[in-house]
């Protein structure tokens, strides 16, 4: 096996250079609905740079432009930050710069501002053409990091979200309005020094994924976090509205990463789903997340779909696992954020029951899943959701992904039927380059006029 470090090896080998790409061929026919951009975020250091973790890799945002059945371009741009040059997160005093960020791990659209997010950073707000504005602070009522999964609640455009970090106040609960002015800044009693990545947001209430991932200085991959078998996992359940106060359940001793989503049941429990690690899954996927020898071949091992039901009447969690296969970057329309969904996707990961990767589809109500394999040596991102217009139907919509084929050098967007992922691609848009695997993306569509 390679020396390389498996984050800047293979499917994700870094590009060296910037590019713009105009007129892109198409295969298929694009929806002229699709009217927006794609981008996606994803570590890419610069030429010859080997961060000591994935995720200490500077962000670049890989963008195409579609508009009325046209793929207009691509460009692929470094979030430039102080961490690109070379700014250390942590100042020769002790301080830490919170602008000092690879800002590589997602980039959504809020109020007319796109953000690239890192979690343990501000944001940065880049142009609809991928140039960097700089960091974005909410005029100054963000004071700690920001998530990089807020959530946006499809019934009131608010943004939700949160900062978390090692020391107090370890969590701080975010609201901004749909114009995009924070209304609500509360730290989160009873929290502690847990690495959440994501959490969930239902009608009702905010969900707190304080799990047994936490904080440990004696860690230098650049992430100080280890699995901590000393730490009881929790998942915490707060009002949306009203006094700050959190319900916590015990759970299993399970790392989530990501939330697929969260809602309440008719009986008013709140159910909460997304891939979870046990502590050899977490700690097997970690070594290639820092590259440290026997990493497996693919960054993310023995992460399965799970269900937790927190009921309020009991004080008690019930948990279980919903699938076999291994899956990671869980998406759904978003439309259902916080209320009953039925159907969810994801990719797959090669193991004992996938040979390569592969796009998923889950019916929570039947109970099927459709598996789409990507094929030897090609590689998908994360599958994003876009509705159809007058789509009236949950999957009334297309999946979005980014495939890298290392046979072939190149790489291709693909727009798939969400109803029927198993159907040819509805079409398929030739990148001018290869895109390295990447970590989380959005479909921004344009503004209506
Ligand atoms: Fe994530």
């Amino acid at each position: 096996m390679s020396d390389l470090k498996p984050y800047i090896a293979g499917h994700f080998e870094p590009v060296a250079d910037e590019i713009t790409a105009v007129d892109l061929p198409v295969t298929g026919t694009l929806p002229k609905e699709l009217t927006g951009r794609y981008f996606r975020n994803g570590h890419n250091p610069k030429p010859g740079d080997v961060p000591t973790h994935w995720f200490r890799g500077n962000g670049m945002v890989h963008g195409i432009r579609l508009t009325g059945g046209q793929a207009q371009w691509y460009r692929n741009r470094w979030v430039r930050t102080p961490a690109l040059d070379g700014a250390p997160y942590v100042r020769e005093d002790g301080s830490v710069d919170l602008t000092a960020s690879v800002a590589g791990t997602h980039i959504v659209e809020h109020a007319g501002r796109i953000l690239a997010l890192q979690e343990a950073n501000l944001p940065f707000e880049v142009t609809p053409e991928l140039d960097t504005v700089g960091a974005y602070d909410f005029h100054g009522k963000l004071a700690t990091a920001m998530t990089a999964h807020p959530k946006e609640d499809p019934r009131t455009g608010e943004l939700h979200f949160f900062g978390y970090g090692p020391f107090p106040p370890y969590l701080t609960y975010y609201v901004a309005s749909a114009t995009g002015q924070i209304i609500r800044s509360e730290e989160v009693p009873g929290a502690g020094p847990a690495l959440m990545h994501d959490f969930g947001l239902s009608d009702n209430h905010v969900v707190w994924l304080d799990l047994p991932v936490t904080f440990n200085p004696a860690e230098h991959s650049g992430v100080p976090y280890r699995w901590n078998d000393g730490y009881a996992p929790r998942i915490g359940v707060m009002p949306r509205t009203g006094p700050a106060e959190v319900t916590w359940y015990d759970v299993e001793p399970n790392a989530l990463l990501h939330v697929s989503n969260a809602y309440e049941d008719q009986q008013g429990r709140i159910v909460v789903e997304g891939p979870r690690y046990d502590r050899s899954a977490w700690e097997t996927s970690w070594k290639w997340w820092v590259g440290s020898s026997g990493f497996p071949t693919a960054p993310t091992v023995g992460a399965v779909q799970h269900r937790w039901i927190l009921d309020p009447a009991t004080g008690r969690a019930v948990e279980e696992d919903l699938d076999s296969l291994v899956t990671e970057f869980p998406t759904i329309n978003d439309g259902f954020i916080g209320r009953a969904n039925r159907f969810s996707y994801a990719v797959g990961f090669p193991g004992d029951e996938l040979p390569d990767y592969a796009i998923i589809k889950y019916d929570d109500q039947t109970g099927e899943r459709q598996i789409v394999p990507t094929g030897p040596d090609r590689m998908p991102g994360e599958a994003v959701y876009v509705p159809a217009d007058g789509g009236t139907a949950e999957d009334d919509g297309y999946l979005l992904t980014v495939t890298s084929d290392l046979s072939t050098n190149s790489s291709e967007l693909l727009v798939l039927d969400a109803k029927d992922i198993q159907s040819p691609p509805i079409a398929t848009v030739q990148l001018p380059r290869r895109v390295p695997g990447g970590i989380h993306g959005s479909w921004i569509p344009d503004p209506e006029v």
